[in-house]
Protein backbone atom coordinates (compact mmCIF):
# COMPACT_ATOMS: atom_id res chain seq x y z
CA UNK A 1 0.00 0.00 0.00
CA UNK A 2 1.07 3.32 -0.34
CA UNK A 3 0.31 6.78 1.59
CA UNK A 4 1.06 9.34 0.09
CA UNK A 5 1.44 12.70 2.00
CA UNK A 6 2.05 16.16 -0.02
CA UNK A 7 1.86 19.96 0.83
CA UNK A 8 4.43 23.17 1.83
CA UNK A 9 6.92 23.66 3.57
CA UNK A 10 6.66 23.46 7.56
CA UNK A 11 3.00 21.75 7.61
CA UNK A 12 4.64 19.27 9.67
CA UNK A 13 4.97 16.40 6.88
CA UNK A 14 8.22 14.56 7.39
CA UNK A 15 7.35 14.21 11.89
CA UNK A 16 3.58 13.35 10.75
CA UNK A 17 4.82 10.78 8.00
CA UNK A 18 7.52 9.46 9.95
CA UNK A 19 5.69 8.89 13.26
CA UNK A 20 2.45 7.37 10.78
CA UNK A 21 4.68 4.86 8.74
CA UNK A 22 6.45 3.14 12.12
CA UNK A 23 2.74 2.78 13.35
CA UNK A 24 1.77 1.21 10.21
CA UNK A 25 5.08 -0.99 9.65
CA UNK A 26 5.42 0.85 6.37
CA UNK A 27 8.57 1.84 4.90
CA UNK A 28 8.97 6.43 5.25
CA UNK A 29 10.74 7.97 2.16
CA UNK A 30 11.25 11.59 2.47
CA UNK A 31 11.15 12.83 -0.84
CA UNK A 32 12.59 16.69 -0.27
CA UNK A 33 15.59 15.08 1.39
CA UNK A 34 16.47 13.68 -2.08
CA UNK A 35 16.13 17.15 -3.63
CA UNK A 36 18.32 17.92 -0.69
CA UNK A 37 21.22 15.63 -0.96
CA UNK A 38 21.37 16.35 -4.80
CA UNK A 39 21.88 20.19 -3.94
CA UNK A 40 24.36 19.62 -1.14
CA UNK A 41 26.50 17.00 -3.97
CA UNK A 42 26.15 20.33 -6.25
CA UNK A 43 26.84 22.97 -3.41
CA UNK A 44 30.42 20.66 -2.57
CA UNK A 45 31.57 20.66 -6.28
CA UNK A 46 31.11 24.34 -6.36
CA UNK A 47 29.12 24.14 -9.48
CA UNK A 48 27.27 27.01 -10.67
CA UNK A 49 23.51 26.64 -9.17
CA UNK A 50 22.72 27.84 -13.37
CA UNK A 51 24.55 24.98 -14.37
CA UNK A 52 21.38 22.64 -15.16
CA UNK A 53 23.66 20.32 -17.56
CA UNK A 54 26.33 19.46 -14.60
CA UNK A 55 23.74 19.20 -12.08
CA UNK A 56 21.75 16.76 -14.41
CA UNK A 57 24.53 14.87 -14.72
CA UNK A 58 25.51 14.59 -11.05
CA UNK A 59 21.72 13.23 -10.48
CA UNK A 60 22.39 10.61 -13.36
CA UNK A 61 25.22 9.30 -11.64
CA UNK A 62 24.69 9.75 -7.32
CA UNK A 63 24.95 7.21 -5.14
CA UNK A 64 21.94 7.96 -2.74
CA UNK A 65 20.79 6.23 -0.15
CA UNK A 66 17.55 6.50 2.32
CA UNK A 67 18.11 4.15 4.89
CA UNK A 68 16.66 3.94 8.92
CA UNK A 69 16.49 7.71 8.97
CA UNK A 70 19.59 8.78 7.69
CA UNK A 71 20.18 9.65 4.17
CA UNK A 72 23.88 8.87 2.48
CA UNK A 73 25.40 10.25 -0.54
CA UNK A 74 28.28 8.29 -1.71
CA UNK A 75 28.44 6.33 1.29
CA UNK A 76 28.76 9.57 3.31
CA UNK A 77 26.00 10.69 6.43
CA UNK A 78 24.14 13.59 5.24
CA UNK A 79 21.44 13.84 7.06
CA UNK A 80 22.36 16.31 9.08
CA UNK A 81 24.03 18.73 6.80
CA UNK A 82 21.03 18.45 3.98
CA UNK A 83 18.99 21.00 6.80
CA UNK A 84 21.28 23.86 6.97
CA UNK A 85 19.27 27.28 5.66
CA UNK A 86 21.78 27.54 2.86
CA UNK A 87 20.96 24.03 1.48
CA UNK A 88 17.39 24.59 2.25
CA UNK A 89 17.93 27.61 0.44
CA UNK A 90 19.43 26.91 -3.00
CA UNK A 91 17.04 22.93 -3.33
CA UNK A 92 15.09 24.84 -5.82
CA UNK A 93 17.81 25.14 -8.50
CA UNK A 94 17.71 21.02 -8.15
CA UNK A 95 13.35 20.98 -7.61
CA UNK A 96 13.35 23.05 -10.97
CA UNK A 97 15.48 20.66 -13.61
CA UNK A 98 13.62 18.45 -15.47
CA UNK A 99 16.31 15.50 -15.51
CA UNK A 100 16.69 15.40 -11.89
CA UNK A 101 12.86 15.09 -11.16
CA UNK A 102 12.87 12.36 -13.53
CA UNK A 103 15.66 10.42 -12.03
CA UNK A 104 14.35 11.05 -8.50
CA UNK A 105 10.55 10.33 -9.16
CA UNK A 106 12.01 6.87 -11.28
CA UNK A 107 14.04 5.99 -7.55
CA UNK A 108 10.97 7.19 -5.68
CA UNK A 109 8.85 4.44 -7.69
CA UNK A 110 11.41 1.80 -7.62
CA UNK A 111 11.46 2.09 -3.66
CA UNK A 112 7.30 2.50 -3.59
CA UNK A 113 7.37 -0.81 -5.74
CA UNK A 114 9.42 -2.93 -3.40
CA UNK A 115 7.56 -2.43 0.14
CA UNK A 116 4.34 -0.85 1.75
CA UNK A 117 5.45 3.07 1.46
CA UNK A 118 4.35 6.09 3.73
CA UNK A 119 5.88 8.46 1.03
CA UNK A 120 5.63 12.61 1.58
CA UNK A 121 6.72 15.60 -0.71
CA UNK A 122 4.92 18.11 -3.01
CA UNK A 123 4.09 15.54 -6.23
CA UNK A 124 3.96 12.44 -4.63
CA UNK A 125 -0.14 11.87 -5.37
CA UNK A 126 -0.33 13.83 -8.52
CA UNK A 127 2.68 12.36 -10.42
CA UNK A 128 4.93 9.98 -8.85
CA UNK A 129 1.83 7.65 -7.23
CA UNK A 130 -1.28 8.66 -9.06
CA UNK A 131 -2.82 5.08 -8.03
CA UNK A 132 -2.01 5.47 -4.47
CA UNK A 133 -4.43 4.04 -2.17
CA UNK A 134 -4.22 6.70 0.11
CA UNK A 135 -3.55 10.28 -0.54
CA UNK A 136 -3.72 13.17 1.92
CA UNK A 137 -2.55 16.88 1.54
CA UNK A 138 -1.65 18.45 4.65
CA UNK A 139 -1.15 22.19 5.38
CA UNK A 140 -0.82 24.95 7.81
CA UNK A 141 -1.32 28.45 8.17
CA UNK A 142 1.61 30.85 6.96
CA UNK A 143 2.88 32.08 10.42
CA UNK A 144 2.71 28.53 11.93
CA UNK A 145 4.56 27.21 9.20
CA UNK A 146 7.38 29.53 9.54
CA UNK A 147 7.48 29.77 13.09
CA UNK A 148 7.76 25.41 13.49
CA UNK A 149 10.89 26.25 10.48
CA UNK A 150 12.31 28.68 12.82
CA UNK A 151 12.22 26.88 15.66
CA UNK A 152 14.08 24.06 14.25
CA UNK A 153 16.24 26.34 12.71
CA UNK A 154 17.34 27.91 15.76
CA UNK A 155 17.64 24.64 17.61
CA UNK A 156 20.42 23.60 15.29
CA UNK A 157 22.22 26.84 15.77
CA UNK A 158 21.26 28.64 12.73
CA UNK A 159 21.25 32.67 13.19
CA UNK A 160 18.34 34.15 11.56
CA UNK A 161 15.14 36.06 12.03
CA UNK A 162 11.63 34.95 12.05
CA UNK A 163 10.90 37.38 9.13
CA UNK A 164 13.86 36.10 7.30
CA UNK A 165 12.01 32.36 7.49
CA UNK A 166 9.15 34.06 6.70
CA UNK A 167 10.13 35.57 3.83
CA UNK A 168 12.02 32.66 2.45
CA UNK A 169 9.39 30.25 2.47
CA UNK A 170 7.05 32.82 0.97
CA UNK A 171 9.73 32.81 -1.92
CA UNK A 172 9.92 28.28 -1.64
CA UNK A 173 6.39 28.18 -1.66
CA UNK A 174 6.02 30.58 -4.88
CA UNK A 175 8.06 28.60 -6.18
CA UNK A 176 7.23 24.91 -5.26
CA UNK A 177 3.48 25.97 -6.65
CA UNK A 178 4.60 27.64 -9.97
CA UNK A 179 6.76 24.59 -10.63
CA UNK A 180 5.91 23.82 -14.21
CA UNK A 181 6.59 20.10 -13.59
CA UNK A 182 6.03 18.53 -10.17
CA UNK A 183 4.39 21.30 -9.14
CA UNK A 184 3.04 21.78 -5.19
CA UNK A 185 -1.15 20.75 -6.40
CA UNK A 186 -3.44 19.25 -4.53
CA UNK A 187 -5.15 16.47 -6.31
CA UNK A 188 -8.27 15.98 -6.66
CA UNK A 189 -8.72 12.68 -4.66
CA UNK A 190 -6.57 13.95 -1.91
CA UNK A 191 -7.64 14.62 1.44
CA UNK A 192 -6.82 17.90 2.81
CA UNK A 193 -5.70 18.36 6.81
CA UNK A 194 -5.09 21.23 8.34
CA UNK A 195 -2.53 21.20 11.44
CA UNK A 196 -3.23 25.00 13.14
CA UNK A 197 -3.80 23.98 16.42
CA UNK A 198 -3.36 20.57 16.21
CA UNK A 199 -0.49 18.68 18.42
CA UNK A 200 1.96 16.01 16.77
CA UNK A 201 0.37 13.62 18.16
CA UNK A 202 -3.11 15.31 17.10
CA UNK A 203 -2.08 14.95 13.67
CA UNK A 204 -0.76 11.62 13.90
CA UNK A 205 -3.72 10.04 14.98
CA UNK A 206 -5.80 11.58 12.26
CA UNK A 207 -4.01 10.15 9.89
CA UNK A 208 -3.85 6.68 10.97
CA UNK A 209 -7.61 6.80 11.50
CA UNK A 210 -7.86 8.02 7.66
CA UNK A 211 -5.14 5.29 6.12
CA UNK A 212 -7.32 2.94 8.30
CA UNK A 213 -10.49 3.51 6.74
CA UNK A 214 -8.42 3.64 2.85
CA UNK A 215 -7.19 0.06 3.99
CA UNK A 216 -11.24 -1.33 5.43
CA UNK A 217 -12.36 0.61 2.05
O1 LIG B 1 10.12 19.18 2.01
P1 LIG B 1 11.50 19.83 1.94
O2 LIG B 1 11.53 21.22 2.51
O3 LIG B 1 12.59 18.97 2.50
O4 LIG B 1 11.79 19.98 0.36
C1 LIG B 1 12.97 20.53 -0.11
C2 LIG B 1 12.76 21.14 -1.48
O5 LIG B 1 12.50 20.14 -2.45
C3 LIG B 1 11.60 22.14 -1.61
O6 LIG B 1 12.10 23.26 -2.36
C4 LIG B 1 10.56 21.45 -2.42
C5 LIG B 1 11.32 20.41 -3.18
N1 LIG B 1 10.58 19.16 -3.33
C6 LIG B 1 10.00 18.88 -4.54
O7 LIG B 1 10.07 19.72 -5.45
N2 LIG B 1 9.36 17.70 -4.72
C7 LIG B 1 9.27 16.81 -3.73
N3 LIG B 1 8.64 15.66 -3.93
C8 LIG B 1 9.86 17.08 -2.48
C9 LIG B 1 10.50 18.27 -2.31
Amino acid sequence: MIVTIDGPAGAGKSRAARTLAKRLGFHFLDTGAMYRALTLKVARQAISWDDTEAMAQIALKIDLKLADDRVLVDGEDVTEAIRSFEITTHTHHAADNPVVRNRLVELQRQIGSRQDLVTEGRDQATVVFPDAECKIYLTASDEIRAQRRFDDLRSRGEQITFSEVLEKQRERDNRDIEREYGGLRKSEDSIEICTDGLSPEDVVRKLEKLVRSCQSG
